[in-house]
């Protein structure tokens, strides 16, 4: 019989906050992913996170980083900077469980509002943020400085709302039915 993680598209997939250690992982996956990716010593001062109001996850596979999210958490709002997932881990769902592995974190830090800023060009993220209840509340015009691109301001409110929080969860319910991965949460 075929093992769990040998099934197609099964992974094994651990979920623990970033530290310092992943930079190496997490810059390979940076300069693949952005057209201008952040600089090697900001993502450092970023894993440092030691004021508490810096949020990064990653994703692991087979002892990888495949997947991060970054955020910064100040007053019941969470602001998510930066989430990128290895080329070859791409449409497994890495990044939905990154998101909405997040807004459960906020949940329970008590917190009210999830914002972020996107590309209008970034379809995959579009769609993502979209399916993961993300509302577009705003256009930054020529936000992004490489390009003059704009960006689309997106957020998710009511996170303290007994109702949102219920279908963050059933989100997460319904990845797990989609997914065959084995997954370990350490967040
Ligand atoms: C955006 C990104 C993080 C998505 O990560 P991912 O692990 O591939 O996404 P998932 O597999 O969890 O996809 C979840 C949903 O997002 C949408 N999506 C993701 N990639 C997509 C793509 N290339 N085209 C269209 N929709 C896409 C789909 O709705 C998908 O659900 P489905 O697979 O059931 O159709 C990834 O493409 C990436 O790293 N891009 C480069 C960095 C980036 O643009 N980050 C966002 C900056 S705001």
């Amino acid at each position: 019989m075929m093992a769990e993680a040998e099934r197609e598209g099964a992974r094994e997939v651990l979920l623990r906050p970033a530290n310092t250690g992943d930079l190496a992982d997490i810059m390979a996956i940076e300069r693949v992913s952005y057209s201008a990716p952040w600089h090697v010593e900001t993502m450092r001062g970023e894993l440092r996170g030691t004021d508490g109001g810096k949020i990064y996850l990653v994703a692991e596979s087979e002892g990888r980083v495949v997947g991060y999210i970054g955020s910064h958490y100040f007053a019941g709002e969470v602001h998510i900077l930066t989430i990128a997932v290895a080329s070859h881990f791409r449409r497994l769902g890495i990044g939905e469980l990154l998101v909405l592995s997040l807004l459960l974190k906020v949940i329970q830090l008590g917190g009210e509002y999830a914002t972020l800023e996107y590309r209008v060009s970034n379809e995959a993220a579009a769609r993502l943020y979209r399916k993961l209840g993300f509302a577009a509340v705003a256009v930054r015009r020529k936000y992004y400085l490489d390009n003059d691109e704009d960006a689309i301001v997106a957020e998710v409110a009511d996170l303290d709302d007994a109702e949102r929080q219920a279908e963050v969860r059933a989100l997460l319910d319904d990845w797990k039915a989609r997914h065959e991965h084995e997954l370990t949460t350490e967040i």
